[in-house]
């Protein structure tokens, strides 16, 4: 088996997840996602971190079996340390670091975002460095500029909710269960954008979703006045409609950073790069732009802790390595 062995922990938001990782290579990646949120229409912090509690132990046992890895063959533990929910990375965090402890291991620190970006380097083709990553997530919207595995600059990033946000809300006004990203996914491949809403005029590399959210709202409003059932009888031409404007919003701006930037190595990465849609319509930009694009497997965009695990890979080879008095940071930036 190639080295080191990494136990990885992922407990930002609502999945707990455990990764086993040989060198670069992804042993076991087990994903327990909290069903209970989906009663209250949106991740309820308290609720999630008394789940990853419950569950972080099987989580981790259920890793190591898959693997076929004892945990005394564990080298080294990454985990998340932000940014996230303050009290799920509190779960992941102790965890990890009474392993460390408990085995004398050295402990890795991961940032979330960048691991989003670092699940592009676990399967080849590999992007070449540096290329532009736009990071699209429940909680983010960035454009990253990626030197390599350890060094990312973020170019710009969203003002208000995040494109994962848009989705979630839009589903909230239509009913759809929490999170929405996969169900609106789905019902637009029923329908057509046959409704335009705004993209907004934001400046250089920063995005803003607020008002999108807004002028779906007042359009059903609107809608409904005229016809109760409206939402009810177009959902799949809403949700396509919605979801074309989200996409073209994106990447108005990705296109902008490639010209400027001259980088054509472009990739996308986190929950919202599951997108049936912005995955097309990003391999249809590239061709037509010269771009060589780059997408994450669906199982690496989402959470999960192999991409913790890779990017603690290349920390590994850093040594860099952090102290047992390290605590989680819900806001950590890079
Ligand atoms: O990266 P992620 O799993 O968690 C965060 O770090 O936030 O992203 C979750 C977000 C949610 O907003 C969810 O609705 C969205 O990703 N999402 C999708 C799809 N799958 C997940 N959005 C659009 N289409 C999808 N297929
Ligand atoms: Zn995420």
């Amino acid at each position: 088996m190639e080295h080191p062995l990494i136990l990885a922990i992922e407990s930002s938001c609502d999945d707990t997840s455990a990764a086993v990782l040989a060198g670069r290579k992804v042993m076991s990646n087990v994903i327990a996602s909290q069903l209970s949120h989906r009663l209250y229409g949106g991740v309820v912090p308290e609720v999630a971190s008394r789940e990853h509690q419950e569950k972080i132990v099987a989580v981790v046992a259920q890793a190591l079996e898959t693997a076929g890895v004892d945990r005394r063959q564990i080298e080294a533990v990454a985990f998340t340390r932000g940014p996230g929910l303050a009290g799920s990375l509190m779960v992941g965090t102790s965890f990890a670091k009474a392993f460390a402890l408990a085995r004398r291991l050295p402990l890795i620190e991961v940032n979330h975002m960048q691991a989003h970006v670092a699940a592009h380097l676990i399967d080849p083709p590999f992007p070449e460095f540096p290329f532009l990553c736009l990071t699209v997530s429940g909680g983010h919207t960035q454009i990253v500029l990626v030197h390599s595995p350890v060094s990312m600059e973020i170019l710009g990033e969203t003002v208000d909710d995040a494109a994962g946000e848009a989705f979630d809300k839009t589903g909230k006004l239509l009913g759809l269960p929490y999170p929405a990203g996969p169900e609106i996914d789905k019902l637009a491949r029923q329908g057509n954008p046959v409704y335009s809403f705004p993209i907004p005029d934001m400046p250089g590399y920063q995005f803003s979703f607020s008002g999108l959210k807004t002028a779906i709202l007042y359009f059903l409003q609107r809608q409904q006045e005229l016809d109760p059932q409206f939402a009810e009888k177009n959902k799949a031409d809403i949700c396509a409609s919605v979801q074309h404007t989200i996409i073209r919003i994106l990447l108005k701006k990705l296109q902008l950073a490639a010209r400027e930037t001259g980088i054509r190595h472009i990739g996308i990465a986190g929950g919202v790069a599951a997108n049936s849609g912005l995955r097309t319509t990003l391999q249809e930009l590239g061709r037509e732009q010269g771009w060589q694009v780059y997408i994450p497997q669906f199982q690496y965009c989402t959470d999960n802790a192999a991409m913790i695990g890779i990017a603690a890979y290349f920390k590994y080879l850093r040594a860099d390595f952090v102290l047992q008095d390290v605590s989680p940071d819900a806001r950590m930036s890079f």
